[in-house]
């Protein structure tokens, strides 16, 4: 079968991790965002805002896209912002493929906020859901963009009859730049700040994330579940977890991360400050070294986002995710997450983002 694919978000982290897999399978790869900056090389650009419909059925035009992969979101202030807003997106977006019915799979890519709440009520004490994070576990009673990104699925697909799956990663660790969350480019770009200022790569989270069990979402292995569900009749229609497969501490990811830079590190400490404040003053110190080493971006807060490392490294308990069903269903990839530290860090490298 020929997959003529739309990728919604596509120069995002999650994006650009689908856009090659898709690829990978030969697909015909279209990828819509408002800017093509970060592209994946042979992904075919559609320009568009999601919030603008009458633009959005313009750069449409006439593509008649088999498979859909949704991956963007819109940062708000508010939680019932998020719900309004990133909802808003997906429901443009398929009432204007709707008329040309050619839609046949909708793959949907939301979160463990799912599970673990939006970030305004992020794992908040006295709610802690139990660990590993399991796909049966119901939604919670708080507004979740993410649920409302669903419903818009759900109710398309009755209308239009094409068949629908969603895929709940845990942090994403894959290479985006100008991005709103990457845990992998903050890390990386800290380290190097630390090294090349001479200070210690410091733990910024919780005692509970330190000693407890971790894992991650390495967007190659993003992209191969989604290739699965939505080209596996058995797969169809279900929400599925999707994490590496692998599980680890960060007291034991930590020092390997400080190794693989040469940098001293420091553990958990209960007067541990966050990344957000240890990097406050940082984006004078990274303009110099883009300088001094010719990186490509000397904007620090294009490279790094601070702010989403400290609320995922900071939650009060262990995160795991349990990934029972599709691999009951036969999806049996697997990615060690050293591995995805090590190939993200040497391609931050070579394509000169960090020294
Ligand atoms: N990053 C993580 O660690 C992580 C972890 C777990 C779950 N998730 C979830 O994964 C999903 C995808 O997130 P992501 O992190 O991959 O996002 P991202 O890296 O921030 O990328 C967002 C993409 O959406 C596009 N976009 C944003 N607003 C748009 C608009 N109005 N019209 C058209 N395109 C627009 C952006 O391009 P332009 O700005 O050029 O338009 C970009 O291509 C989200 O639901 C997120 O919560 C992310």
């Amino acid at each position: 079968m020929k997959i003529v694919a739309l990728v919604v978000g596509a120069t995002g982290i999650a994006g650009r991790g689908i856009s090659q897999e898709l690829l990978a399978c030969g697909a015909e790869v279209h990828g819509l965002s408002r800017k093509a900056d970060g592209l994946v090389s042979g992904v075919r650009h559609v320009g568009a805002d999601l919030l603008d419909p009458k633009t959005l059925a313009r750069s449409l035009g006439g593509l008649k896209p088999t498979h859909v992969y949704i991956t963007t979101w819109s940062r708000q202030a508010t939680e019932a912002e998020n719900v309004e807003v990133n909802s808003r997106m997906v429901r443009n977006l398929l009432a204007a493929l709707s008329a040309a019915r050619s839609v046949q799979h909708v793959a949907l890519v939301t979160g463990l906020k799912h599970y673990l709440g939006p970030f305004e009520a992020y794992v908040k004490a006295g709610t802690p859901p139990p660990t590993p994070l399991r796909e049966e576990q119901p939604r919670l009673p708080l507004p979740n963009f993410y649920y409302a990104q669903e419903d818009e699925v759900y109710a398309a697909a009755r209308r239009d009859g094409f068949t629908w799956s969603v895929h709940r990663p845990h942090t994403i660790i894959g290479k985006a730049i100008g991005n709103a969350m990457n845990m992998g480019t903050t890390l990386a770009a800290y380290a190097s700040i630390c090294k090349e200022v001479g200070r210690p790569f410091a733990f910024p989270g919780s005692a509970a994330q330190w000693n407890g069990l971790s894992d991650m979402t390495d967007t190659r292995i993003l992209g191969k579940q989604l290739v699965w569900a939505s080209t596996n009749d058995l797969a169809k229609n279900e929400a599925y977890n999707i994490v590496n497969g692998d599980i680890f501490r960060w007291s034991w990811m930590w020092p390997r991360l400080a190794a693989w830079f040469g940098v001293e590190w420091k553990g958990f400490a209960a007067d541990g400050a966050a990344l957000e404040k240890q990097m406050a003053n940082d984006a004078p110190v990274w303009k110099r070294m883009a300088e001094k080493f010719g990186l490509v971006e000397p904007d620090l807060w294009r490279v790094a986002s601070p702010w989403h490392s400290d609320l995922d490294l900071g939650r009060p308990i262990e995160v795991m995710t349990d990934m029972a069903l599709s691999r009951k269903r036969g999806f049996l990839a697997y990615q060690g997450t050293e591995e995805s530290f090590h190939d993200l860090l040497a391609a931050l490298r070579t394509d000169r983002v960090i020294p």
